[in-house]
């Protein structure tokens, strides 16, 4: 940033008198709030690891994502400004609390250093006054609140445990939650990671102690662990044996853009997609039957949410496309006899004509009953007579599995099952661009994933040298079956 950006933020915050007093009989106070921590480049000199990894996380790009400009122009137009600061205090939540922004449309002019979720605005909050859309408290002194119970002193901060900041604390999920969990203006409750993580056996209470029970885990414990063991910060004399929490917070999503610039946008997303891989690595269980029917052949495919602590996909769920793609061949391994969910790279799933389609969204509708997927118009899915759309019933629970039927013209010899999912759905994209909000070369941006775990093919060909076969029966009902693991089969294959 420049000196002139730094002083005119600078002149903006005493303006609005957020500088405690700073100065008593002994000193300086090291409690109180100063400018400078205010910037995380400021904080890599002493946590460059935690700088780094924020970077590469979708929190530092949060205002600057050009998907979320796209949308938030578009619905400022479509409501003449009605939505307002709706959708930047969440993406630009210090901007706000500094008065820098109102409507987001400026983000540009707001230096680049308030812009997102950033450290003093996670480190900072004292207080969660609600269960959505962010109702968080900021301290707005100097103290930077963490998990560690007794941090030494540091020159730069004064710091102090905090239950809001401590991945360990219930109160945690609390504070992550709370901007993890969105209602519309018009009462659609559209993100619900917060309340599906509520209702998981991940937010337990045990009866018996009203503590945690073992099988808890709260948002920082899937999304900032495993903690590794040694120094937290980069200053002399400090503790060896702390323990650091990764801040790439990695789930679905990336950048689109080599974000904050070409240098160094392309490692970073390196170790965020790496990153993604490991937070996924047993998300999923599937399982698979075949079997011939007087019309062909049938193919039962089971799904189950294992390791989510919330549904499958979770949060920005009407912008998401998640979906299954079977593949099956007959005798001539270059003509597939039968597919579904089968689409190159540039085709919107949503354009494809496909009867048999399995896939998990979310689907928005106005107050007219009429399906939108404009936030700002988006009614209560109960006020249209909807429950939360039945798609999302995987949930982390190992009795809640869900199942689809596949109908083939006959037997096939080969199968082939992947789990796809794209983070931002092509259709939605088509819409932004044809509307002029979203410049058309970044339809190619746009990632497909496949979910590894949940990958079968059927049948397997016996390998001695392979670490993990696959669990394979002959059910005497449902056919010739499979699954990754004994222990990932669907219910009604136990034995
Ligand atoms: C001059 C070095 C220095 C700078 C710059 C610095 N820190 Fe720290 N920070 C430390 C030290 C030292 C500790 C204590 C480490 C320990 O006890 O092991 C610490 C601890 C912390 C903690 C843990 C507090 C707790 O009780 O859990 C947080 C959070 C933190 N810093 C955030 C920040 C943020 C955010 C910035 C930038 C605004 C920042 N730090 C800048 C040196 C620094
Ligand atoms: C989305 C909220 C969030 C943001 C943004 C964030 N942190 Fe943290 N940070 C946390 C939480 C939560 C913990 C505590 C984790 C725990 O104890 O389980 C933490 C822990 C820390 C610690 C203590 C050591 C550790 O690893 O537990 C330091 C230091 C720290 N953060 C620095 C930073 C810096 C520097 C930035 C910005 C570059 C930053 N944080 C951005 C939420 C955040
Ligand atoms: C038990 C582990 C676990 C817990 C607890 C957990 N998550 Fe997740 N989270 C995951 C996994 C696994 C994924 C999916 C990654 C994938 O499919 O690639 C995920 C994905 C996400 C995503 C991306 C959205 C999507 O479509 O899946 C967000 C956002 C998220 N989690 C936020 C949270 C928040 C906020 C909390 C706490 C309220 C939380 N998570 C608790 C494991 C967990
Ligand atoms: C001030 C609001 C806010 C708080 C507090 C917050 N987040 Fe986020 N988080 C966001 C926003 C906004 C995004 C998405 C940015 C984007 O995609 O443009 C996000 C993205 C994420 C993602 C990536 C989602 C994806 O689809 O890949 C994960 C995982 C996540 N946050 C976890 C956490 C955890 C864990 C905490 C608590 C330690 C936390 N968040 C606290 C606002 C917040
Ligand atoms: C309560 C906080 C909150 C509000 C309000 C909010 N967001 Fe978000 N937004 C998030 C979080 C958290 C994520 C990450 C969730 C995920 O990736 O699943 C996110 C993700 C996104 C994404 C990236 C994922 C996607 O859909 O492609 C876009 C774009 C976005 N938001 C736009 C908006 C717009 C536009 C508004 C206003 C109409 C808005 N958001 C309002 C918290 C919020």
């Amino acid at each position: 940033m420049t000196r002139s950006d730094r002083a005119s933020a600078l002149a903006l915050v005493s303006l609005l008198g957020l500088f405690g007093a700073a100065c008593g009989d002994d000193g300086p106070d090291p409690k109180a709030f100063r400018e400078e921590l205010l910037d995380p480049e400021n904080c890599a000199t002493c946590h460059p690891r935690h700088y780094e990894q924020w970077l590469g996380s979708m929190h530092a790009y949060a205002a600057d994502d050009p998907v979320f400009r796209a949308f938030n122009a578009r619905g400022q137009r479509d409501t003449d400004g009605q939505l307002g600061s709706f959708c930047v205090q969440c993406h630009a939540p210090m901007a706000v609390e500094l008065g820098l922004t109102e409507d987001g449309l400026n983000l540009d002019e707001v230096p680049q250093h308030l812009r997102g979720v950033t450290c003093y605005y996670c480190h900072n909050v004292d207080a969660v006054e609600g269960t959505h859309n962010n109702p968080l408290r900021l301290a707005m002194d100097g103290v930077m609140r963490g998990g560690v119970d007794d941090p030494v002193r540091s020159d730069f901060h004064a710091a102090e445990h905090n239950r809001l900041q401590d991945g360990r604390d219930r109160a945690s999920s609390d504070m992550c939650g709370s901007c993890h969990d969105i209602v519309s203006p018009a009462g659609a409750h559209m993100e619900r990671t917060y309340v599906e993580w509520l209702d998981s056996f991940f937010a337990d209470v045990d009866p018996a102690t009203g503590l945690p029970p073992v099988t808890a885990n709260q948002c920082g414990g899937c999304h900032m662990g495993p903690g590794e063991v040694g120094a937290i910060a980069d200053v002399e004399g400090v503790p060896g044996d702390r323990t650091f929490h990764s801040h790439l917070m990695a789930g679905v999503d990336v950048a689109i853009t080599d974000f904050p610039d070409a240098e160094q946008g392309p490692a970073l997303r390196e170790a965020q997609l790496a990153a993604m891989e490991r937070v996924r690595k047993n998300v999923l269980c599937s399982s698979m039957c075949v079997r011939p029917t007087t019309e062909g052949a049938e193919v039962l495919v089971w799904l189950h949410n294992e390791a989510a602590g919330h549904s499958w996909p979770s949060g920005a769920n009407a912008d998401r496309r998640a979906w299954v793609e079977l593949v099956a061949w007959g005798d001539d391994p270059a003509a597939p006899i039968y597919s579904s969910g089968l689409v190159d790279e540039g085709t919107a799933i949503l354009d494809l004509d496909d009867p048999d389609l399995w896939i998990f969204r979310d689907r928005l509708f106005d107050a007219d009953g009429m399906e939108t997927h404009l936030f700002w118009e988006a009614a209560s899915f109960e006020a249209n007579g909807l429950a939360i759309p039945p798609e999302l019933s995987v949930v982390a629970d190992a009795a809640t599995w869900v199942v689809h039927r596949y109908p083939l013209p006959e037997m096939p010899e080969r199968l082939t099952l992947d789990v796809k999912l794209r983070p931002f759905g092509l259709d939605i994209a088509d819409d932004l661009i044809g509307s002029g909000d979203l410049d058309p070369a970044f339809r190619s941006a746009f990632p497909t994933f496949t979910i590894e775990p949940a990958a079968l093919e059927w049948p397997y060909v016996e390998n001695p040298e392979d670490p993990s076969p696959p669990w394979t029966a002959d059910h005497p009902e449902l056919g010739s079956c499979i699954a990754p693991a004994t222990s990932c089969r669907a219910p009604e294959l136990r034995d």
